[in-house]
């Protein structure tokens, strides 16, 4: 192998060694809203240094408090609210020892009888995403809000974006003649994943 491409190889090894190794936080059930009451689980995931990696939140009371502390019951690199409740809104992310971060994952628990369900992770460019408007038992025929914009009507009570671009990133809501508005949620619209495909990196060395 040429020094050169030895090199590259080397400094891509590096480069997939510590992307894979950041942690990421997913949430169960994964909805960006939830009600009160309801059991959520909190997730620090491909965690290799699962030693001193705690789960962290901002709340509009708390700044960065610690899973296990005075929120939440934590397991190893799992958190769980087994009742939540408004004041457990806010942002929620792992943070390893030296003080590295995961990607953050904002939650609102309502005391109303309406959510919308969406994404809590970002929508991919190009994929399609569907929200819901729901009360804690079925959908519900409703209004869909962008950036405080009437956007859709639909009886069904979901919608779905087809072929997200990054101009559908924003602050949506929905609102139900019958049952009231849910809160609003951001929707983060993030460009094409870079990937890198090892099989087709050494069918180029050894052409
Ligand atoms: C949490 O709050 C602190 C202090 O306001 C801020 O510096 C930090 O960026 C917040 N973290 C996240 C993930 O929003
Ligand atoms: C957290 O919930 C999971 C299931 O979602 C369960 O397996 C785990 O034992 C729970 N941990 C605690 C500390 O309650
Ligand atoms: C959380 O919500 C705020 C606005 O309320 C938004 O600016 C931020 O990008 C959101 N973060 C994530 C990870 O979605």
């Amino acid at each position: 192998m040429e020094r050169a491409s030895l090199q590259w190889l080397l400094s891509l090894t590096s480069l997939l060694c510590c992307t894979t190794n950041q942690a990421s936080l997913s949430v169960s059930p994964s909805s960006s809203q939830l009600f009160e009451g309801q059991f959520v689980s909190l997730s620090c995931e491909e965690d290799d240094s699962s030693a001193g990696r705690t789960l962290r939140r901002n709340t509009t009371r708390e700044t960065r408090t610690e899973c296990g502390g005075k929120w939440g019951k934590s397991t190893g690199s799992m958190c769980n609210l087994s009742h939540i409740v408004p004041m457990d809104s806010g942002v929620y992310w792992c943070q390893s020892r030296e003080g590295a971060t995961s990607n953050s994952i904002n939650i609102t628990v309502t005391g109303g009888s309406v959510i919308l369900q969406s994404p809590v992770l970002p929508v991919m460019e190009g994929d399609d995403v569907t929200l819901h408007c729901k009360t804690k038992t079925s959908n519900l025929p409703a209004d869909f809000y962008k950036d405080g914009s009437l956007i859709r009507t639909e009886p069904a009570g979901h919608m779905t974006i087809h072929h997200v671009s990054m101009s559908d990133e924003g602050l949506y809501k929905c609102h139900s003649s019958s049952h009231g508005e849910s809160p609003p949620s951001w929707i983060t619209v993030t460009g094409e994943e870079l990937t890198f495909d090892f099989t087709t990196y050494f069918i180029h060395m050894s052409i």
